[in-house]
């Protein structure tokens, strides 16, 4: 961890999800066991970009990804709000917002670290299939299935699920300097197994992180596609 962060050159790129909960779990755990004096080093040079927010929430609404980034890391790391960034899900024109968001992180440099999870449907950020490697930040139309995947933060109820979200593109997410793609639990296994056979197409947007060239998957045991038996 301390080398990823310590010295940051460029901004570190954050993800959202059930997969990153234990991730920031061990980061507040390491981070707390650090001397004060460091703690604020780190505090002071800490810059990250989220991938995505719903349209329509605001950062005070406890379904949000920036409530959700508040309680995972900013609180208990005691970042302040401005060194954590996430698209403004209430911005007046969402378009408009993705643009802003997208010339934002470039001026910090683009994403040094990037953190991905796995969506069911091969998504990173709300990059929805089909979706080329060009793609840039903008706002999007959530599927269904992207929905239904994240009911539980809406009272189980998909239809309550914004409709729409502001995200990074796979253009600036691969043009981070090394990627962190975590899958965990048997749910991704299909979707991990895909990505490991299928060469690299819109049908599956994840597919297009291998062509990136520092990629580093992490996979638990649940995860890993159950080898074929003869
Ligand atoms: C979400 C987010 C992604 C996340 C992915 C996996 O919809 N937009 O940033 O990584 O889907 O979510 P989870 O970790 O809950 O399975």
């Amino acid at each position: 961890m301390n080398t990823w962060i310590a010295s940051p050159q460029r901004p570190l790129g954050l993800a959202t999800g059930r997969t990153m909960e234990p991730v920031y779990g061990e980061l507040v755990r390491r981070w707390q066991a650090l001397p004060e004096g460091r703690r604020e080093q780190l505090r002071q040079s800490w810059l990250s970009f989220n991938l995505d927010e719903y349209v329509g929430l605001a950062p005070a609404d406890p379904r949000s990804f920036a409530a959700a980034m508040a309680r995972q890391l900013g609180q208990p790391l005691g970042l302040h709000p401005d060194r954590l960034l996430l698209p403004d899900g209430l911005a007046a024109d969402p378009a408009e917002e993705a643009e802003a968001y997208a010339l934002r992180l470039q001026r910090a440099g683009g994403l040094g670290l990037q953190l991905l999870g796995l969506g069911l449907n091969g998504h990173v950020g709300f990059n929805e299939p089909p979706c080329g490697p060009g793609a840039r930040c903008r706002c999007v139309q959530l599927s269904a299935s992207t929905r239904e995947q994240n009911a539980g933060a809406f009272g189980g109820d998909p239809a309550a699920v914004p409709e729409r979200a502001i995200s990074l593109g796979l253009h600036e997410i691969l043009a981070a300097e090394r990627l962190l793609l975590v899958v965990t639990g048997p749910g991704k296994a299909a979707i991990l197994e895909r990505l490991l056979r299928e060469a690299p197409s819109d049908a599956l947007p994840a597919s297009w992180l291998r062509q990136h060239r520092d990629l580093t998957l992490i996979v638990d045991a649940d995860a890993l596609p159950v080898p074929a038996t003869d």
